[in-house]
């Protein structure tokens, strides 16, 4: 199949490679770049490595059942052109679009439903907490502007990868495509490590989540994720610690 799609490919000055629509091909290198990337990534750790979980065959980074699964999703991702990247699969950006339509919102409750029927009591209870954590805030901060924005779902480049401009190129198509439709784009943050590169691609912190708190199987401290937001190119933001809301 050819690579097409809603997403024009472009051609990012800074580190000159092309950004592309993927494709299903590219699904296993893809699924490789997310492990290798988001290994230390604290969202990541908080939500999959519970003490219940099933421990990892040596050398394994997923289970059999979690790669069918991030395999789905990817696909799910693919089919509706919301996946770009770079070299087959060596950094991605997925995201979900405002006003999808029935059958794919029908889809990314089919995809939720098996995530949490294969959950772990312990993932069931934190993503549960991410859950309503995240949308108290993201309601504070967006209100009924929400449903018209765009979210960046997830992003990684593999750590070999890492530092040639491939984040910043995705993230310019993503923005390209939000200034497309007309509307302003949000991501969760899942390391504070993060926000220097997000702001420079046009993002400000709304709105900073706590995770970890009176929660007896977590041993490390609480720990901030961040709810980070573009502005449509006529709007502005108000940043963190008052309440956001979109300014002609
Ligand atoms: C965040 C991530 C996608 C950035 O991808 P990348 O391809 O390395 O990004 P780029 O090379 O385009 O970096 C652009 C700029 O941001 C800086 N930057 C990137 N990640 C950074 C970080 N974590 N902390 C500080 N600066 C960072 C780069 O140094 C570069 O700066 P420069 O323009 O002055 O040279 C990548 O580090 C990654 O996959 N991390 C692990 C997964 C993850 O955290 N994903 C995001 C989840 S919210």
């Amino acid at each position: 199949m050819p690579r097409s799609g809603k997403i024009a490919p472009i051609i990012h000055k800074k580190c000159a490679v092309k950004v592309e629509t993927a494709r299903f091909v590219d699904i296993p290198t893809i699924h490789r770049t997310a492990q290798d990337a988001f290994a230390n990534d604290p969202l990541y750790n908080y939500l999959r490595n519970t003490p219940d979980a099933e421990p990892l065959a040596p050398g394994k980074s997923s289970t059999f059942y979690q790669r069918l699964l991030a395999y789905i999703e990817l696909g799910y991702y693919v089919l509706y052109q919301a996946m770009l990247t770079i070299n087959q699969g060596e950094a991605f950006v997925t995201i979900n679009r405002p006003g999808r339509g029935k059958t794919q919102c029908a889809m990314e409750r089919f995809i939720r439903d098996i995530m949490v029927r294969t959950a772990t009591v312990e993932q069931r209870k934190r993503w549960t907490e991410l859950s309503n954590k995240l949308t108290a805030a993201t309601n504070d901060a967006f209100g009924g502007d929400l449903a018209k924005m765009l979210r960046i779902v997830d992003l990684a480049t593999a750590p070999e990868n890492q530092g040639k401009g491939y984040g910043y190129a995705l993230m310019a198509s993503a923005n390209a495509e939000a200034d497309k439709i007309g509307c302003a784009s949000w991501l969760l943050s899942s390391n504070v490590a993060n926000t220097p590169f997000y702001k420079s691609c046009g993002y400000v912190v709304v709105k900073e989540v706590l995770l970890g708190e009176n929660n007896p199987t977590w041993m490390e401290p609480p720990f901030p994720v961040l709810i980070m937001a573009r502005a449509a190119s006529s709007q502005t933001w108000n940043t963190v610690g008052t309440r956001s809301s979109l300014r002609q």
